[in-house]
């Protein structure tokens, strides 16, 4: 197998440290994996008056993945080209306990599902504006439900939310595969659908429509639908439950900051962005700028994003590897960052996982 391509990219703030931390690991775990690291983000606006110069977006052109750190203001540019340019519609979120790791819960054992985030449309359109302009287009247009029309709502502001025939039906397959391939691991494979399609009949009617029907080309799968609201409840209350969520772009966002509490915290939570040009990997959390240079952020999130990136590549016992290093660095819990209630440093944590590969 020829050597996989990656190009780190630490981008704003908490970004390289915590990507420095995980390509620390990569590079001395001898996974035989290319790391290359062009010039981006804060660290690059000094010298090239741009946080995604020429040659980064170029070796990501060519790569097999990308490793992302985290954008503040500055680092848009690289987010915005991995995810809705190179069109990686698919978020994947997973939630997973580690023992040791500061749960907001008593007990978290067992907890164990995965958000898939649909990651190019819903209210993510990035079309909005001035009533007036809707006003003047689509002078007929009405509130379903109160009957106003939109000179009724005076001056302000409307953004669109779109759920696509194509988004939503390529989203509805990749969450139905994905499902199938979990229970072939063991898991349940039970699929659960989430939207308020009650108050969005027509966009998360839609979505829930196509996602209903795409399960019953997969009889061993198990369905179920949720609305949002309650989903936020049943993710505390009932949290191992889950085995995959499949929803909208903004409830997906939502959603998966809120149980990353579950399982210790944005420290911990991983993402893949996939079914684009060039798959990318971040975690969830942002840039942090009050923690950056600081060498005290948590590394976790991105070292699980590369093992979700070593599970994209097929490499199966790498990423087996650096998913049980992890996991014993939290049970013994001697290194663990200041999140987790621990004092040791990003590059200490990163180091300990790194010995328990070795
Ligand atoms: C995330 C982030 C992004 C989002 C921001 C940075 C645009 O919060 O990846 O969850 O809202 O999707
Ligand atoms: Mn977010």
């Amino acid at each position: 197998m020829s050597k996989k391509k990656v190009v780190a990219l630490g981008g704003d703030g908490v970004g390289p440290e915590v990507v420095d931390a995980t390509c620390y690991i990569l590079e001395n775990a001898n996974f035989g994996l290319e790391v290359l690291k062009p010039p981006c983000g804060e660290a690059a606006m000094e010298q090239y008056h741009n946080a995604f110069p020429e040659e980064a977006r170029q070796l990501c052109d060519t790569a097999d993945a990308v490793l992302f750190g985290a954008t503040g203001t500055t680092s848009g540019a690289i987010l915005a080209y991995l995810r809705w340019i190179g069109d990686n519609y698919i978020g994947v979120r997973p939630i997973k306990y580690y023992p040791g790791a500061g749960s907001c819960l008593k007990d978290p054992s067992g907890i164990d599902f995965v958000i898939l985030r649909e990651n190019s449309e819903g209210m993510y359109s990035f079309i909005e504006g001035e009533l007036s302009m809707l006003r003047e287009k689509l002078p007929d247009l009405r509130s379903t439900r109160s009957g106003r029309s939109i000179s009724d709502f005076g001056e302000g502001k409307f953004a669109l939310r779109i759920a696509s025939q194509h988004g939503t039906q390529r989203l509805a397959k990749y969450a139905c595969e994905y499902t199938m391939w979990r229970k072939k691991n063991h898991y349940p494979g039970k699929l659960t659908c989430v939207t308020k399609s009650n108050v969005l009949p027509e966009t998360d009617g839609l979505f829930q429509k196509i996602i209903e029907e795409e399960t019953k080309k997969y009889p061993e799968l198990s369905y179920e639908h949720y609305y949002a609201d309650d989903t936020a409840r049943r993710l505390l209350r009932y949290p191992t439950g889950f085995d995959v969520i499949v929803t909208e772009n903004l409830f997906g966002d939502v959603l998966a900051d809120e149980a990353s509490e579950l399982v210790g915290g944005l420290g911990l939570a991983a993402s893949a962005g996939l079914g684009g040009k060039v798959a990318y990997f971040e975690p969830v959390h942002g840039s942090a700028p009050k923690y950056a240079g600081k060498n005290v952020a948590n590394p976790t999130a991105t070292i699980l994003s590369a093992k979700l990136m070593l599970d994209y590549f097929e490499m199966r016992e790498e990423a087996d590897a650096l998913e049980r290093a992890v996991a014993a660095a939290y049970k013994d819990g001697k290194s663990l960052t200041y999140d987790q209630g621990g004092s040791a440093t990003t590059t200490e944590f990163a180091q300990a996982v790194l010995r328990e590969i070795k």
